[in-house]
């Protein structure tokens, strides 16, 4: 897959007034029309974040699959844990600085100033080709992999994995086989799950791999999304 973000992405205005991104080839958004913010808030922090805080997980480690403008991550901070978080994100096609800038996402925070923290850093550590890049926001330390989930290599074990990948439908490899694989072996004992949608595949492959899936509802606008656990043995 291919990028250039100045000739294939547009801006989105998407249904709860929060802007997401569009590929303009394939017609694939970043988030769901319905509601970018709205959608990000259901799938990633509720079913997730509070759901691994209420099981008592701490310190906390999140493995984004898919930074793309970095919605999950200020989500995330603006959560405002008392425990600090380790927050990894995977992305081989970093999303141009302009653009991080003119996501409209402040006005959907509770800290505006979080917004502004991304920004600058991500500008600083582009300008220094950092790879991870390292970004801290509140109480959240943030690296950034210029890297794919398949050649990401780590010793960590996740808590609590986003799953962000763009649909099956323009990239089915992330939903099968090696990659579902991967991800999983990132995951530690007693580790979450969470993506935006489920297919009968995904549960069978995950069920294959020993996780516990639960279908729940949807993010408004989608019927189902997943949550997959990885048992303690
Ligand atoms: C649905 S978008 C993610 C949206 C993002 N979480 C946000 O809040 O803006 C999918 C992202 O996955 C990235 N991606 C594509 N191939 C990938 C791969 N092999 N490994 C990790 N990320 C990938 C894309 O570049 C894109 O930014």
């Amino acid at each position: 897959m291919k990028l250039n973000y100045a000739e294939n992405i547009a801006f989105y205005e998407t249904g709860d007034g929060s802007n997401t991104l569009i590929n303009k080839t394939t017609n694939e958004t970043y988030h769901s029309k319905h509601g970018a913010v709205q959608e990000s808030m259901h799938v990633f922090i509720k079913m997730g974040l509070e759901f691994v805080l209420r099981q008592g997980h701490r310190p906390l480690r999140i493995l984004e699959v898919g930074f793309g403008t970095g919605l999950n991550a200020l989500l995330t901070a603006d959560y405002n844990c008392i425990e600090p978080i380790v927050y990894h994100a995977l992305e081989p096609f970093l999303v141009p600085l302009e653009i991080i800038n003119n996501t409209n996402y402040t006005r959907f925070l509770n800290q505006k100033h979080l917004k502004d923290y991304l920004t600058e850093q991500y500008k600083k550590q582009t300008e220094l080709e950092n790879n991870p890049m390292t970004l801290y926001l509140g109480n959240c330390e943030v690296e950034i992999f210029n890297t794919p989930l398949e050649d990401f290599k780590t010793d960590f074990r996740y808590d609590l994995i986003f799953y962000d990948a763009f649909s099956r439908h323009s990239q089915q490899e992330m939903w099968e086989g090696e990659l579902i694989q991967k991800v999983v072996s990132l995951m530690a004992d007693g580790g979450v799950f969470v993506t935006y949608s489920v297919t009968g595949n995904l549960k069978r492959a995950m069920k294959e791999l020993g996780l516990i899936t639960e279908r729940m509802q949807g993010a408004p606008g989608k019927r189902e999304m997943l949550r997959a656990i990885k048992p303690k043995p």
